[in-house]
């Protein structure tokens, strides 16, 4: 039956062709693309001139020669017994479904439609059927390559499988796309149809390389098509090891990276630019007395790197390093200076402590050598006071004594410094002062009072009454606090402190003034009465309103003066201001009390140079001043 309908047919289609094809038109896509295992769709539609229904409709294929594969007529319609039997079936609409396309399934598809009188008309599709590769593998050369090979070597296989229809593979360096015309290279592709007739392409890329290539990474790129669309995958990149002679050889301070001193760890680095890295081997290189280069090996350099550790000044020098590149036969040298800069231990022209008389001039210098032009600094207690190796001290006194060091740095090396004191000590006798001349006290009170001396060597302090000394200070300048008793006879003696030292002696009197006041004034830990605020505002009081009698009092005897003048001369004296302003006892208190509010902290009789140049004649003033 079905044999009978084919034959009939193909009877049919040879003797109409040329009729029918101008009257019926048939509409098919030209291309139906397909994923393996997915369902193919055709569509087919067409025209029939006139009203005419069409009679039959035929889906065949073409390969080797035409197969139908199904019938449609007016009343039934069935699958002709081919492969694709079980697999096919064709919609109202004519619409062909085949499912699960297998690779085999490609092929062309044909649409026949006979209309009876109106002929007959076909059209065709090819059905083409995809499968997406396997990601591609890339196998890089292990063993490396040779600049100077004389063939193109291999440098890396790509293979990528299971791919429908036959993938490209495309090779890159570094992003750029190598192709078979290009300088050097050479593409081998081989494609391999599998049993199952997918297609597994394997390229091998050939390239010569150099040195700059060195870098350089690899990989390959494999493009594909699915249905629709176009695409592509890449393998992983990988980098060949290039071997290439060396061409250069270089011999630096690796380390430290600042200029080096004594005592750091100093590394050489020997380094050259061939693979793989050459032999090294290092030189300390010498000049004999004939002016011959010696050289002498140094064995314990490892891997182009030779250590010193916590080098010393005699490790500068001329140093070597020779590198041999036994792949290639290349021998190559590289020369470094090494400098070690040091600083010596400080000199000074006087040992510490220096002793000086009052007065004296002196000059101390401070030396040192180094590895280089270095600058030198006098320090007093961390500031600046001379610039250069020579200290002048003339005229000293007791405020030029002290602790004086000499600072000595490396302009061209940061961090290599050296500093060295000296004590200057200041030989005189002693000076006294105490915290007040004059005290108010109140008898059987206990009185405190302070002395200090200054003077070298440093003189002691003793009191001419007995009572406890509270406080002592023997570092310069002496200082002695005295606590004692009030008595009768304490008030008549006054207190006196001395200073001995074996240059001679110093003593300062301490008057004391009984108060006599009802109302027993407090005695501060000073021996000052709490009163005295009080007691100088009355007094200032009395001070204006004095002042103010005076001014007019003044005002009317001028008058009254030039009245009388015009009359006859009469003389005028300052006896009525004198009265006003002379010194009463309070007055005197005055005095006194303001000398004494000065702490004898603040007397400036501390030691200390102001600058540079200490000032003698200045001080001596001072000290003079005090021991009024
Ligand atoms: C086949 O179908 C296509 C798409 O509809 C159409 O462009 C073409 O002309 C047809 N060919 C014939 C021979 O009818
Ligand atoms: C078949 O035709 C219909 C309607 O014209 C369309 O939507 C569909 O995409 C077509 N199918 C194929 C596989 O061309
Ligand atoms: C012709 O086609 C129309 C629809 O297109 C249908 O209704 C009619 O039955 C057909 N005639 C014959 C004789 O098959
Ligand atoms: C034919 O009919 C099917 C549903 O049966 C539909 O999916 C398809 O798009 C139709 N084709 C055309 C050309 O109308
Ligand atoms: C593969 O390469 C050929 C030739 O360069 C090209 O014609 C073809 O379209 C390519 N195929 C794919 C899937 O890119
Ligand atoms: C390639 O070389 C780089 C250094 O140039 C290295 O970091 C990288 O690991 C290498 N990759 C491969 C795959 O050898
Ligand atoms: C050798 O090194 C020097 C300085 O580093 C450079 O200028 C020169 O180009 C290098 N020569 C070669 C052949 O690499
Ligand atoms: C430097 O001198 C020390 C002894 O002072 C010696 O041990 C050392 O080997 C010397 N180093 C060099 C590099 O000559
Ligand atoms: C110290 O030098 C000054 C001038 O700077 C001079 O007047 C004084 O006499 C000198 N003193 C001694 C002890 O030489
Ligand atoms: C110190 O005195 C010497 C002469 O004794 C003089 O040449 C030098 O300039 C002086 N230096 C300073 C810093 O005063
Ligand atoms: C002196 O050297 C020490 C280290 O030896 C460093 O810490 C210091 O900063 C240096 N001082 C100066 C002024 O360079
Ligand atoms: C005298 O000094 C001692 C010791 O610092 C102290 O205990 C005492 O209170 C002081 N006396 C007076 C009157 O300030």
């Amino acid at each position: 039956m079905a044999l009978c309908s084919r034959v009939l047919c193909l009877l049919l289609l040879s003797s109409f062709r040329h009729v029918a094809s101008d009257r019926v038109k048939v509409s098919l896509p030209n291309v139906v693309e397909v994923r393996k295992g997915d369902d193919a769709i055709i569509n087919c539609s067409f025209t029939i001139p006139g009203q005419a229904n069409y009679t039959y409709l035929h889906w065949l294929y073409e390969k080797n020669g035409r197969v139908n594969i199904y019938y449609v007529g007016q009343d039934r319609q069935y699958a002709y017994d081919t492969e694709f039997k079980d697999r096919i079936h064709v919609a109202d609409n004519f619409t062909l479904y085949i499912s699960e396309v297998t690779l085999q399934d490609e092929r062309t598809f044909v649409c026949q439609i006979g209309a009876g009188s109106a002929g007959f008309g076909e059209n065709r599709t090819e059905l083409r059927v995809y499968k997406s590769p396997d990601p591609p593998d890339i196998t890089v050369n292990e063993v490396g390559i040779l600049v100077t090979d004389e063939e193109t070597p291999k440098i890396a296989r790509c293979e990528t499988k299971n791919g429908h229809p036959v993938p490209n593979i495309t090779w890159y360096k570094n992003k750029y796309p190598l192709h078979q015309g290009n300088k050097e290279v050479n593409i081998a592709t081989t494609v391999i149809k599998e049993s199952s007739g997918l297609y597994t392409v394997s390229s091998t890329l050939h390239s010569r390389l150099s040195k700059d290539d060195k870098d350089a990474f690899f990989y390959c790129e494999v493009n594909y098509r699915l249905p629709g669309k176009d695409l592509m995958m890449e393998s992983e990149r990988v980098n060949v090891t290039i071997f290439y002679p060396m061409e250069n050889v270089s011999l630096i301070v690796e380390s430290p990276s600042r200029p080096v001193t004594e005592g750091d760890n100093v590394g050489l680095r020997c380094k050259g630019d061939g693979n793989p890295a050459p032999e090294y081997t290092f030189y300390r290189v010498w000049e004999s007395e004939d002016r011959k280069e010696m050289e002498e090996e140094i064995k314990e350099a490892r891997d182009g790197l030779l250590m010193f550790e916590s080098v010393r000044r005699n490790a500068s020098g001329h140093y070597r390093c020779r590198a041999l590149d036994l792949n290639f036969v290349v021998s190559l040298q590289a020369d470094t200076m090494l400098s070690v800069n040091y600083l010596d231990p400080i000199q000074m022209s006087r040992e510490s402590p220096v002793e000086l008389n009052f007065g004296d001039n002196t000059t101390i210098v401070c030396s040192t050598m180094g590895s280089q032009p270095s600058a030198i600094q006098w320090q007093w207690e961390e500031q600046v006071i001379a610039i250069g190796p020579l200290l002048n001290l003339s005229s000293v006194d007791y405020k030029s004594g002290g602790q004086y060091s000499c600072v000595v740095t490396m302009p061209g090396v940061p961090g290599l410094n050296a500093s060295k004191g000296v004590t200057v000590v200041v030989k005189g006798q002693p000076l006294v002062s105490v915290s007040r001349h004059l005290v108010q006290v109140v008898q059987n009170d206990v009185l405190n009072v302070t002395c200090e001396a200054f003077g070298y060597p440093a003189p002691e302090i003793t009191w001419s009454v007995n009572g406890s000394v509270v406080h002592k200070r023997e570092k310069h300048p002496v200082s002695s606090e005295l606590s004692v008793q009030v008595t009768k006879e304490l008030l008549r003696s006054g207190i006196k402190c001395s200073a001995t030292n074996s240059l001679g002696r110093g003593e300062e009197l301490i008057t004391l003034q009984e108060v006599t006041v009802t109302t027993r004034p407090t005695i501060t830990s000073t021996g000052e009465p709490v009163k005295k605020e009080q007691k100088r505002a009355e007094s200032k009081g009395v001070l204006i309103v004095a002042i103010i009698v005076c001014i007019l009092a003044i005002a009317v005897l001028g008058a009254v003066l030039y009245f009388l003048y015009k009359k006859g001369k009469i003389p005028c004296g300052h006896s009525g201001k004198q009265e006003i302003t002379k010194p009463g006892k309070q007055q005197e208190d005055i005095v006194v009390e303001m000398k004494s509010d000065k702490a004898p902290e603040e007397t400036e009789l501390l030691p200390g140079p102001t600058g540079e140049k200490p000032l003698p004649g200045d001080q001596g003033e001072k000290y003079i001043d005090l021991r009024n």
